[in-house]
């Protein structure tokens, strides 16, 4: 790698300029006379949508490539290696296809099951996506390919996305939109993140300096380059100073010569400018550092995505007639088993190598099983009673239906949002008939994001998520459906019951430009939990073949200091018949804490293999962060003394054991207290208590006498003042404790930060 410092001192300041925005849709810009290759970017983040020609064309049919199962299904296998192992395939296929960066992992939180892109991305849960975005990266780097990670940040909806402000609180943006980027940049060191289109509270992500300069490169210290998404600057020279590495798309003759021209006049630093050219070339010359060229193997990197998604496949309901065994005749009923539906549409389509026929794949298992088709629905919402009469007597004549339903095919995409949960009426009718005619019925799903089943869902004997399953997908359904692949998937969202349940519900799309997260921090299964509102699927659930049994929970230590953090065990034993996976979730809950907190909180995993009768002990650490929450007060992550529950299950609702420990605090807290600080803020202060207190028993006897005991107006004299400022207690208490309350106030607070009480 050539000395950057000295390249720069090379350039042009119109060379500079030039490198900080795209050459041509998917290429930044070379500088011949100084050997500055080019870097060419492409899609993500489920496969390598690389167009012909990168430096022309934005939209092509894309050269063949592997497509992976999407976000969704990856997010539900829970397992970080498999994601690895993906990773590097896309790897692969990248240095093949001549690619430097692929463009992915998503890590947005699935806010609202309407996004239109939350197949693209993992979970509605921080830690898990954050997991899993940190394992898919590190697994593309591995072999020298980039990645991006994207949308950076609070970009939820596909509702306005490029104009839309994401209202969000500082504890709810910090707790639950960023930690799956912040874990991931920790973790993964990813060579660029891509900020989002949208704005967050009022200022556009591109130009927001407190998300990329502040947040992503000063605080978690993000060494890579920031790459706008396609389209997403509005001010090239105001994006620069926020921390906007490279603007892409290009050609943009005009932005460039915005920054020469900000950089002349003044208005814009040279050396922001040259910072962001150290940081593109840095990634551009690492790039240049792998040798790109050959072939990918195509058949291994179908069956590795058969693998995972097979192993991303949830089963929600089974009366126990799935695995199936030897049937002579099933119906097989539904156009997505003849054409697999198996991802969204945008940026993320993938031309495939080639695509499974879920039916065909199905043959191949069952043997001398007769199989008979019949399409059951339309691509499209029309309602034709005649496939519904077809499919019934089709069902009828067999021993079992297999009904594989998906949403017409434009129904989830990137740019735009759904508008609602629901299958076609037409298929809920489909659904319902065939049910009432054949009970062996199993419905075998393929969707990004949940959909409602209340309708449908009594009559079928089983019922298979197998989302948006990649072009394997066909293959890994019957697996499933054989017992080939024991299913071990577990959901990485809620289903709700209903649309009108989830908890973005009334502050969903926004309006006047802005998306109020007025949820907060109660977002997913934290806000299911806490409102104690029924679920049709809650987070974490996923059924096996086989059965297990979770004894002698352990903890490292029943007290424990938060910097040292906790292990916790468990005994997992498979009590089934089968070979199976299990994946052990760990979730913290606090009995007490200052400020609101969820009633439980996913911190750690584990998927383990079990043959029948085995046991593993499975172990999971606990860091600080899987207990501490962020005070915005304190602007940090903080920890309180007290008790925690640790709740080790099968799913968030599923607890199987409980641990109870005690955390120390090793935190030594900035006092907070001001002019308007209520009396109950100063006692929860220690600083604060210790200054009052030489007045507090003197202000409890007045406040008592003053109120007469309170038992003229029914209520606690200290109940009734405890949430008043403490200027307002002195002024109610009026001179016989002090005559100058704000004046004794200044001072309490003069003692509160002075040197003295601090350390006495
Ligand atoms: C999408 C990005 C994508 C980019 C390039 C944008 O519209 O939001 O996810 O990487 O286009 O295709």
């Amino acid at each position: 790698m050539p000395k950057i410092t000295d390249l720069i001192k090379k350039m042009s300041l119109e060379e500079k300029a030039a490198l900080c925005t795209g050459a041509g849709p998917w290429t930044t810009t070379p500088v011949e006379h100084l050997d500055i290759p080019e870097m060419t970017v492409t899609d993500g983040p489920h496969g390598v949508r690389r167009v012909q020609d990168v430096h022309h064309t934005f939209i092509s049919a894309s050269v063949p490539a592997t497509c992976f199962p999407t976000a969704a299904c990856m997010a539900s296998t829970w397992d970080v290696d498999l994601i690895h192992k993906l990773g590097e395939a896309l790897a692969w296929e990248c240095i093949a296809l001549k690619v430097d960066v692929l463009l992915g992992p998503g890590a947005n939180m699935k806010r609202t099951p309407l996004c239109g892109r939350n197949f693209e991305y993992y979970s509605e849960d921080p830690y898990l996506a954050g997991e899993m975005a940190a394992s898919f990266i590190k697994g593309v780097q591995s072999k020298g390919v980039g990645t991006s990670l994207k949308h950076f940040a609070a970009n939820n909806q596909e509702y306005q996305r490029s104009t839309i402000s994401s209202e969000v609180d500082e504890r709810t943006f910090r707790e639950i939109y960023l930690p799956a980027f912040e874990a991931a940049v920790n973790k993964a060191k990813p060579w660029t993140v891509m900020c989002s289109y949208n704005k967050i509270n009022g200022t556009y992500a591109a130009e927001n300096h407190q998300l990329l300069t502040e947040i992503l490169k000063e605080e978690w210290g993000f060494e890579g380059l920031v790459v706008s998404d396609w389209g997403a600057v509005h001010d090239r020279v105001e994006a620069l100073k926020a921390g906007l590495d490279l603007e892409m798309p290009g050609p943009r003759d005009l932005r460039v010569k915005a920054v020469i021209e900000a950089v002349r006049s003044g208005e814009l630093r040279e050396s922001v400018l040259d910072e962001s050219v150290r940081r593109i070339l840095e990634i551009v010359f690492k790039a240049a550092e792998t040798k790109k060229g050959g072939a990918f193997d195509v058949l291994r990197h179908h069956a590795l995505a058969r693998r995972v998604a097979g192993e991303g496949m949830v089963l929600l309901k089974n009366n126990g007639i799935l695995p199936l065994k030897e049937q002579k005749h099933i119906a097989v009923i539904g156009r997505a088993a003849q054409e697999a539906y198996f991802q969204g549409g945008g940026s993320s389509h993938i031309n495939p190598t080639q695509v499974d026929n879920p039916c065909a794949e199905l043959q191949k298992l069952a043997g001398d099983t007769r199989l008979s088709y019949s399409e059951g629905y339309l691509n499209d919402e029309d309602f034709d009673q005649s496939l519904i009469d077809e499919a019934v007597k089709n069902a009828r004549s067999a021993e079992v239906a297999l009904l594989y339903i998906c949403l017409p095919s434009t129904k989830e995409s990137e740019g735009y949002d759904r508008l609602d949960l629901d299958l076609t009426s037409h298929q809920v009718g489909l659904i319902n008939a065939v049910t009432a005619a054949q009970p062996n019925t199993v419905v075998i799903l393929n969707n990004g994001a949940p959909v409602v089943m209340s309708e449908w869902i009594n009559g079928t004997a089983a019922v298979l998520e197998a989302w948006m399953m990649g072009q394997a997908g066909g293959g890994a359904i019957a697996d499933v459906l054989y017992g080939k692949v024991n299913p071990s998937g577990k959901l990485a969202e809620t289903f709700p019951l209903k649309l009108v349940d989830t908890p973005a519900y009334i502050n969903y799309p926004g309006e006047n430009g802005a998306v109020h997260y007025g949820e907060g921090i109660f977002m997913g299964y934290r806000y299911y939990d806490a409102k104690e509102v029924p679920t049709l699927f809650p987070f974490g659930y996923g059924m096996s073949y086989t059965t297990f049994d979770y004894q002698n929970p352990k903890v490292s230590s029943q007290t424990f200091r938060d910097v040292d953090g906790l292990t916790v065990s468990v005994d997992v034993t498979n009590t089934g018949k089968v070979t199976g996976k299990e994946v052990i979730q760990v979730y913290v809950h606090d009995h007490e804490s200052r400020l609101v907190r969820p009633p439980k909180e996913l911190k750690g995993f584990a998927k383990v293999e079990l043959q029948p009768g085995e046991t593993k002990t499975v172990t999971v650490p606990l860091d600080f962060r899987a207990f501490a929450y962020y005070h915005p007060a304190y602007k940090q992550w903080i920890t309180e003394d007290g008790e925690f529950d640790i709740l080790i299950g099968a799913s968030s609702a599923d607890i199987r054991c409980t641990q109870t420990v005690t955390l120390h605090s090793t935190l030594e807290l900035p006092s907070i207290l001001n002019r308007e600080s209520t009396l109950r803020e100063w006692t929860e202060d220690p600083r604060g208590m210790s200054a009052l207190a030489p007045l507090y028993q003197q202000m409890v006897d007045q406040m008592r006498a003053t109120m007469g005991g309170g038992d003229h107006i029914g209520m606690d004299p200290m109940g009734f003042l405890t949430d008043t400022p403490l200027i307002g207690v002195f002024h109610f208490l009026g001179s016989s404790i002090t005559t100058s309350p704000q004046k004794t106030v200044d001072e309490l607070l003069a003692k509160v930060y002075s040197a003295d009480l601090i350390t006495a």
